[in-house]
């Protein structure tokens, strides 16, 4: 991946009627990124990606491609190609004619070999021995890898995505996934991924984009996003995570969170948090560990633990992979943990609900989000 930019959005902004529907947005996106838009239903993914576009003219903003401005170019003039979730394909058409349909639109001179470029493409999709098919000859994977191959056969700059895999079932959508990002780094074409399903966004992405209610929230990697999540909405949007109510506090000795039904826990330091400022305590169940025979007084060398929260476990829950626990704290606050089904069970899997058990983590485990 290069450091050009592919697309930059500036201040831009969408009204419909008195609604605004994607706040004043500035957004980068690097050449040969594979860059997802992730956030629930209505926040604003499919218009932001209609203003890219050119479907919809932005209310306000600027929206560049490749260094230049685009507002004033209609979309077959700009360097790219969409798919959305329903790609329509030409019934009456074969596959191959679906591609070169596609190199027909954008200019014969421009493609002076388009044989050469549709073998190419459905190489790409490893269609090759469906050319001669017509649509309704195919599953629906084997359609939506066709209208891939139409998306990139002219081989634009940028490709939009718009949910692409959402009309198939989990298997083809996991093996789909796999092959959109292997023809992504072939091709060497910027992707923009919109997807509500989180998963699939940590899975594919170099970056997301975390949008909620028109704005974008956070901009980083997936390791990021879910290691240092910048509020309390994209902790608990991305991944499982243990959110609480908390209030903040800071003396010399050291900085805490004050917990209902947990107590004071020591966290590490907040520069943009007050003394007795409202906060979320943010901890991935993943890690946090469960012993069944007394308090964990375990210290791992550098590692600040909260060694023993005495709690009582109200399930269990065996998902193949791993174990999802529930305990209820001694003061009333619950909270989930994860264990993978490799690591030893310590005989917790064996545990009655109502038993004693004791939680820790490690301090640094313990994240405070002030918004
Ligand atoms: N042409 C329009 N006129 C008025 N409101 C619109 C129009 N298009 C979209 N909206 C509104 O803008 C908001 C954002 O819609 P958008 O389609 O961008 O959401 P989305 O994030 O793509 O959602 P989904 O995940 O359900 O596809 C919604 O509240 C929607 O009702
Ligand atoms: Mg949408």
């Amino acid at each position: 991946m290069t450091d050009t930019t592919a697309i930059q959005l500036t201040g831009v902004t969408k009204t419909f009627g008195t609604t605004t529907v994607v706040q004043p947005l500035d957004l980068r996106i690097r050449d040969n990124e594979f860059f997802s838009i992730l956030g629930p239903s209505g926040c604003g993914k499919t218009t932001l990606m209609r203003m890219i576009t050119g479907f919809e003219t932005p209310t306000a903003g600027r929206i560049e491609l490749a260094g230049q401005s685009v507002e004033k170019l209609p979309t077959r003039k700009r360097d790219l190609n969409m798919l959305f979730q329903s790609y329509a394909l030409f019934p009456h058409l074969s596959v191959r004619d679906n591609i070169g349909f596609e190199l027909k639109v954008r200019g014969r001179k421009k493609f002076p070999r388009p044989d050469e470029s549709i073998a190419e493409a459905l190489a790409l999709v490893r269609m090759e021995k469906f050319a001669g098919r017509k649509p309704n000859e195919l599953s629906g994977g084997q359609r939506q890898r066709v209208a891939l191959a139409r998306a990139i056969v002219s081989r634009p700059s940028v490709v939009l995505l718009d949910e692409p895999l959402g009309a198939l079932d989990q298997q083809l959508r996991k093996e789909m996934q796999t092959e959109l990002k292997r023809m992504q780094r072939e091709v060497g074409i910027t992707f923009v991924y919109v997807t509500h399903d989180q998963e699939e966004a940590l899975t594919m992405s170099d970056r997301i984009a975390v949008m909620s209610d028109g704005r974008v929230l956070q901009v980083d990697t997936p390791r990021a996003i879910y290691d240092e999540p910048a509020n309390r909405f994209v902790a608990g949007f991305i991944g499982n995570c243990n959110l609480l109510d908390a209030v903040y506090h800071s003396t010399p000795a050291g900085a805490s969170v004050e917990v209902a039904g947990l107590g004071p826990v020591p966290v590490n330091p907040v520069p943009d948090a007050g003394a007795g400022q409202a906060v979320s305590l943010a901890i991935r169940p993943e890690r946090v560990s469960l012993s069944a025979d007394g308090p964990d007084i375990r210290v791992e060398a550098g590692t600040e633990r909260v060694g023993a929260v005495s709690a009582r476990l109200l399930d269990a829950v065996f998902l193949g992979d791993e174990w999802r626990y529930r305990i209820r704290t001694d003061g009333g606050a619950e909270l989930k943990a994860t264990r993978s089904s490799g690591e030893p069970d310590d005989g917790l899997s064996t545990l009655a609900p109502g038993s004693p058990v004791w939680a820790s983590w490690a301090v640094a485990d313990a994240r405070v989000l002030s918004s």
